[in-house]
């Protein structure tokens, strides 16, 4: 995702880190202490602006989610587009955060303290998720959702896709038996290559679509900002939903 610097960006996502997980492998291993309950994690991938997290975090609240996006940048504005959702405050005039009582905090100045019910059921991470979730414990996520990944189409960049094999597996230990992996993409190669990569990994094909908007999945979508704007443009978007069988 291309995105101008923001001013003072890494300041800004330091006033909401109670949103923010430093170690993320830390939620995996205990996600009670990050949610205050015990309910199973899911994971996605790329987050971007969050547009998804968000969403999917209230169709279905019974489950904690972590939003990891590689970019700082995209990340501040994701988390704070998600404080915001959430009735926690905006940003201040001088670029702080206020909250709904008025209370000003400044860039630089204390975290934002929020309550186990302010924070709700999302926590964010920045970082490259092929890195973060090698330190992920076996069987501790639910379900992995990527959304427009970037489709490394050009000839031996096969390995960097995020539904390569390679990937495949290491999604496969993390995520319990059973549990899913949700992939959308308008990129029609991109989606042919993630479906031979399926087919010889643990996952099995539970769903495929290769137009989501026209399926009987529609109803339950939530259009991520990307979706958004490739739909506008008369893309079509395939999905994916496999299960993990160990
Ligand atoms: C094309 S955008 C899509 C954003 C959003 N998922 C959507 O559908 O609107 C892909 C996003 O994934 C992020 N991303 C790509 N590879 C990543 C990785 N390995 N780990 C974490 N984020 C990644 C990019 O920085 C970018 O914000």
């Amino acid at each position: 995702m291309r995105m101008k610097k923001k001013r003072h960006g890494s300041e800004r996502i330091a006033l909401l880190s109670q949103l923010v997980a430093k170690n993320p492998a830390d939620v995996a291993n205990n996600p009670s202490e990050f949610f205050g309950n015990s309910n199973s994690l899911r994971v996605e991938i790329g987050c971007g602006k969050g547009d998804f997290i968000r969403g999917k975090s209230v169709q279905e609240p019974d489950y904690n989610y972590l939003a990891i996006e590689k970019i700082s940048d995209v990340c501040t504005v994701a988390t704070e587009k998600y404080a915001v959702s959430r009735g926690l405050g905006s940003m201040a005039p001088n670029g702080g955060w206020q909250k709904p009582d008025g209370a000003i905090y400044v860039l630089g100045g204390e975290e934002v303290d929020f309550s186990d019910l302010d924070r709700g059921n999302v926590r964010f991470a920045v970082g490259d998720a092929a890195e973060l979730l090698k330190d992920f414990p076996d069987n501790s996520v639910d379900a992995i959702y990527i959304n427009f990944c970037d489709p490394w189409g050009k000839k031996g960049y096969a390995k960097r896709r995020l539904t390569y094999i390679g990937f495949l597996e290491m999604y496969s230990r993390i995520l319990v038996n059973g549990g899913k992996l949700h992939f959308k993409t308008d990129n029609r190669e991109l989606f042919d290559f993630s479906l031979e990569q399926v087919e010889i990994s643990k996952f099995d094909l539970k769903y495929k679509t290769y137009d989501l908007h026209a399926s009987d999945m529609n109803e339950v979508n939530i259009e991520t900002e990307y979706e958004r704007n490739f739909t506008e443009k008369g893309f079509k978007i395939n999905m994916i939903i496999a299960e993990n069988k160990k």
